[in-house]
């Protein structure tokens, strides 16, 4: 007997507060998140979503310190960012926190407080990385070295990004630590430690035995796990952004961001439901569902049951429906790369089409293996589907009721086998539908909700009723009764998926939201009853559109490329009387102006010490020429000359490239005369 159940808890991810949210994020979690809670809201059952902001852990801080700004200044930035684009998207949470809220570090604490009084913890002393210059043990993110099967010299201490492999920081070769640039020290430090491996055997039975309903790649994830066997895991880490562990002598430690990131759930809850949290969490007759992505399963699926285990008074999650991941044309979505679709900058660049996004994120959504999100796609399936099944049906029922009928519902009156075989193959859809959704399965949900569309262009096709008007008025009449009918039921299954569009459908249908129970019922719309204004549901994407997307992500790649040129590791070693070969002089600009038909160059005339001498330099998209002239460069004396643009050049002003491409003129400090050799 399958277990019932009363109301539904839906959690979703909490995402980092270290950059917009994408449409990996959408497609991963909240879209899949949000169908499944507006459908059981349309069935009038009782749910909460709960979501909210991530805000500590090394992803925040290492934000901060690349744009030397605190991490709070970083999480304030994103947070609000990030729940604009969810309200922006319909992603229609019950409540959207953060986990620097006072609530959540009080609720975090005393989780973490319970458990340390039960007994609950190890605690164990082990040596770990150390920044002697900047006084601080470093977390993995922090250590930067060699990898040990690939060479890669900017590996990072916890995965090599050039090869895959995951590392722990004693494994790199060479570590540097990429706070002072020093090379840390083993010191001992001690920690919190979860003994998972104590809880082994109850995972064991309650998921691979009790839980085999699990989607396959989460069910799968977790049996490689358990098979591997479980160690204790350490729940705090030395660090200065977090939640202070809550104990004595605990100075400097906070709790791991994976512990107290989930207890945000909790949090958010409270927060919203101060006195009836507990129902929702306590309450064996609440299921509790986690939205996840594929990379935050171990954590859902072991280490957060394990510590709502050791409190004892929690439920565990019913189910994990996980997502793979989603690409972007072809490579991976990177939010440090900046190589993503953001969704704010989507709807500042394709205005009002957030249900166009929404239907081609489930309709590719990465259920059960990665896929690719490619703008061409994107483009299809809005006008081949979108506009060409969904959008063209709604408007030609919409629009012969107008034409024929004043924009009132007609009368159906005797009914043709036809007509009965199509209402038939439409009081289906319910029952499809709802196997598939109660399954997690959106994207086949979504197509069995087009093809309702589809049913309903074959039969406008087929009974043609624009060649009767003139003969058979009662056959038209039926015909749009029953096409209208279809275009109600539209309107409920498509909600969940395309929930502004199907808003803008009930006002041109002059109804109020239908309830899911009236799905695949025939009376929706009653004779006489008369319809609103017909507008167009969907709109076809020319191909400029899609030209400006795919631009775009060419020159993030670009500018990628070049970036990646800078950090490159230094080059081969030189001997000592090669360098001796160049003759690096100091110079005394006497004149600088720009080279007539070329945007780029600057032609010098340098005082070198002996004589004059004129120099071509690529500078020109950094400086006024005026402002150089009677400055002193560095220039390379003895390089064979050039000929550029009819000139020819004397020789190379040496320059230094920042990431971004930009060129600075090396200048010494204090005046020195001209002809000084840099040695
Ligand atoms: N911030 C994590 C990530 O983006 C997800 C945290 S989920 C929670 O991968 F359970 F910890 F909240
Ligand atoms: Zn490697």
């Amino acid at each position: 007997m399958e277990k019932q159940f009363k109301r539904t808890l839906i959690t979703t991810a909490l995402p980092y507060a270290n950059g917009p949210v994408h449409i990996g994020h959408l497609a991963g979690v909240y879209i899949p998140a949000d169908i499944y809670a507006r459908y059981l809201r349309l069935k009038g059952e009782e749910v909460l979503m709960i979501g909210g902001s991530d805000e500590h852990g090394v992803p925040i801080t290492l934000r901060a310190k690349k744009e030397n700004v605190t991490p709070q200044d970083i999480v304030d930035r994103y947070h609000f960012l990030i729940k604009k684009s969810f309200e922006d998207f319909g992603i229609t949470f019950d409540i959207y926190s953060r986990t620097t809220s006072p609530t959540h570090y009080q609720t975090a604490s005393e989780f973490f407080r319970i458990l340390y009084d039960k007994g609950v913890f190890i605690e164990k002393t082990s040596e770990q990385y150390y920044d002697e210059k900047s006084g601080q043990f470093l977390a993995d993110r922090y250590i930067m070295g060699v990898c040990p099967h690939c060479g890669n010299d900017q590996a990072y201490g916890d995965q090599c990004e050039a090869c895959g492999t995951s590392l722990s920081p004693t494994d790199l070769i060479r570590p540097k630590s990429m706070i002072s640039g020093s090379i840390p020290i083993m010191k001992e430090t001690k920690h919190w430690y979860l003994p998972l491996d104590k809880y082994e055997p109850f995972l064991r039975k309650w998921i691979l035995e009790d839980h085999t309903e699990w989607k396959s790649n989460v069910y799968g994830q977790c049996k490689s796990w358990l098979d591997m066997g479980l160690q204790p895991r350490a729940v705090s880490r030395d660090l200065d952004w977090g939640i202070p562990v809550p104990v004595e002598h605990a100075e400097g430690k906070v709790l791991y961001v994976w512990f107290d990131a989930p207890i945000g759930y909790i949090s958010n809850t409270k927060e919203l439901l101060p006195d009836s949290w507990e129902t929702w969490w306590k309450d064996p007759e609440t299921r509790m569902l986690h939205f996840i992505g594929k990379d935050n399963i171990v954590f859902h699926c072991i280490v957060f049951p394990t510590m709502l285990m050791a409190d004892g008074t929690y439920n565990l999650p019913e189910n994990v429906p996980a997502n793979e991941f989603l690409n972007l044309e072809g490579d991976k979505i990177s939010t440090t790369r900046n190589r993503a679709v953001w969704l704010h900058e989507y709807l500042e660049e394709i205005p009002g089409k957030q249900d166009v996004l929404r239907y081609v994120l489930t309709a590719n959504a990465p259920e059960t293996k990665d896929n690719d999100f490619t703008w061409k796609d994107f483009q299809a399936r809005n006008n081949n589907e979108l506009v060409a099944i969904l959008g063209n049906f709604v408007n030609r029922a919409l629009v012969l009721t107008e034409k024929y009928f004043g924009g009132k519902v007609p009368a159906a009156s005797g009914l043709t086998d036809y007509d009965r075989q199509t209402l038939h193959d439409f009081i289906h859809v319910k029952r499809d539908l709802e196997r598939l959704l109660d399954t997690f399965h959106f994207r086949d949900a979504q197509k069995e909700a087009m093809n309702l569309a589809r049913i309903g262009n074959k039969y406008l096709a087929d009974t043609e009723p624009w060649k009767l008007a003139k003969t058979d008025m009662p056959r038209v009449a039926t015909i749009i009764h029953i096409a209208l009918q279809i275009t109600a039921n539209l309107a409920i299954a498509f909600e969940p998926f395309l929930p502004f569009s199907m808003a803008k459908l009930n006002r041109m249908l002059n109804v109020e939201p239908l309830g899911w129970d009236r799905l695949g019922l025939t009376g929706l719309l009653e004779a006489g009853h008369q319809l609103g204004k017909t507008e167009l549901l969907f709109e076809k994407i020319e191909d400029p559109v899609i030209e400006a997307q795919v631009q775009k992500l060419q020159e993030t790649k670009k500018a990628n490329e070049k970036a990646n040129n800078q950090t490159k590791p230094i080059r081969e070693t030189v001997a000592f009387d090669d360098f001796g070969k160049l003759d690096i002089r100091v110079g005394t600009v006497l004149a600088c102006e720009k080279v007539a038909g070329a945007d780029k160059l600057l032609q010098f005339l340098i005082d070198d010490g002996l004589e004059q001498r004129t120099i071509i330099s690529g500078i020109a998209p950094f400086y006024d020429p005026e402002t150089l002239t009677g400055k002193q460069v560095c220039f390379i004396a003895n390089l064979a000359p050039r000929k550029l643009k009819g000139i020819v050049s004397q020789g190379m002003i040496l320059s230094a490239e920042d990431t971004d491409g930009k060129l600075v003129v090396i200048t010494p400090e204090k005046f020195i005369r001209a002809g000084s050799e840099v040695k």
